[in-house]
């Protein structure tokens, strides 16, 4: 009886502190890679928003069992699970904001290009979906390569006629989950992660070695996961908690809000790269503005740097639009 009474108050406490989670508004988001490492937390904290009145929950495989345990959390938003291409048009119907992180991850040793040829395929597969089923939704790119994955669905989006630029981004949060704001340009791997250090928020004076040693830092966090994981598997959480920030964010600007920021790949013309990784603005319609004052005034090492990841990068965009366009 003691254990029974308890148990109604920890009930009752439980329904008091999530009570705050009435919900606001009521967007669609759909997960894409559901049953996965990163799918799974990210299910969970997109579960948490008060934005969100539908979480529909795509995989090919393990799905089910995951809509059944978030279901239990009483929050807002009401959970469904989709299995197998088959049920992959119904999970994206209506949705305003899509999120792709299906795909294979690193493993020790592996660079997000060695991805390429899996994840493309999947990317390309499931954007077609999206094209087909809610083609005005914001789309986040996750998979990696993401320098590569964006451009590819850029052309898928294209093929089908129903491409805005303003509503594709490749998820960089990753890289500025730092304690200061600090913009992060480029790519998505490697050398083509570019913090512009001297850009920090609120400013920070930092040595020539700390600048150095802070850029390698922040290049090789995911790969620092990846090793420290030693094969099962890449940055999840910490990924999870990125993309549901990312998430929060567009669903913010969807509802109105006029003070969104963000970093991410996007198309742009801010350099001569077709794509590119730099602060924008959020807003209903998605990128309102990009964030072009950040690339004036680089010092000497930021401006080398910039130079150094175009080839790279530019060669990752092109393999990705090739990747399309020789199927076509
Ligand atoms: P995971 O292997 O744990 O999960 C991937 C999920 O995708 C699995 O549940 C799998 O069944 C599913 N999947 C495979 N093919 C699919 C298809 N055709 N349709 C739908 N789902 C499919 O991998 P994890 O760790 O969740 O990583 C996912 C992706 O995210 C990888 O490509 C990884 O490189 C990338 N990533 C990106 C980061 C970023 O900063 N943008 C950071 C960390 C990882």
């Amino acid at each position: 009886i003691l254990r029974r009474s308890y148990n109604t108050k920890a009930l009752k406490h439980s329904q008091r502190s999530y009570s705050y989670i009435q919900p606001h508004a009521s967007y669609k988001v759909a997960i894409l890679g559901a049953g996965g490492g990163i799918g799974q937390p990210l299910a969970l904290l997109v579960k948490m928003s008060p934005l969100v009145s539908a979480l529909n929950l795509y995989d090919i495989a393990n799905v089910k069992g995951v809509a059944a345990d978030l279901s239990h959390c009483n929050t807002p938003a009401q959970v469904s699970d989709f299995t197998g291409a088959s049920e992959l048009a119904n999970c994206l119907k209506g949705v305003n904001v899509v999120v792709i992180p299906a795909g294979v991850p690193r493993k020790p040793g592996m660079t997000r290009d060695d991805l390429f040829n899996i994840n493309a395929n999947i990317v390309k597969t499931l954007v077609e979906a999206v094209a087909d089923n809610c083609p005005d939704a914001f789309i986040h790119v996750i998979s990696n390569p993401v320098n590569s994955t964006v451009p590819i669905a850029a052309e898928v989006l294209k093929n089908k006629g129903v491409y805005d630029p303003k509503k594709l981004f490749g998820v960089t949060t990753l890289d500025v989950l730092i304690d200061a704001d600090v913009p992060v340009v480029g790519g998505h791997a490697g050398i083509t992660i570019l913090p512009l250090l001297s850009k920090t928020n609120p400013s920070v004076a930092f040595t020539d070695e700390e600048v150095q040693e802070l850029t390698v830092r922040i290049q090789n966090a995911g790969t620092e996961v990846v090793e420290a994981k030693a094969g099962a598997g890449s940055a999840t959480l910490s990924m999870a908690y990125a993309a549901a920030r990312f998430v929060e964010s567009s669903l913010r600007a969807l509802d109105g809000d006029s003070d969104v920021y963000e970093c991410s790949f996007i198309q742009s013309d801010l350099t001569e790269l077709p794509f590119f990784a730099s602060r924008i603005k959020l807003g209903r319609n998605g990128v309102e503005a990009v964030i072009s004052s950040e690339l004036q005034g680089l010092t000497e090492f930021e401006q080398q740097g910039l130079e150094a990841l175009k080839p790279e990068l530019k060669a990752s965009i092109e393999k990705g639009v090739a990747f399309v366009q020789k199927q076509t």
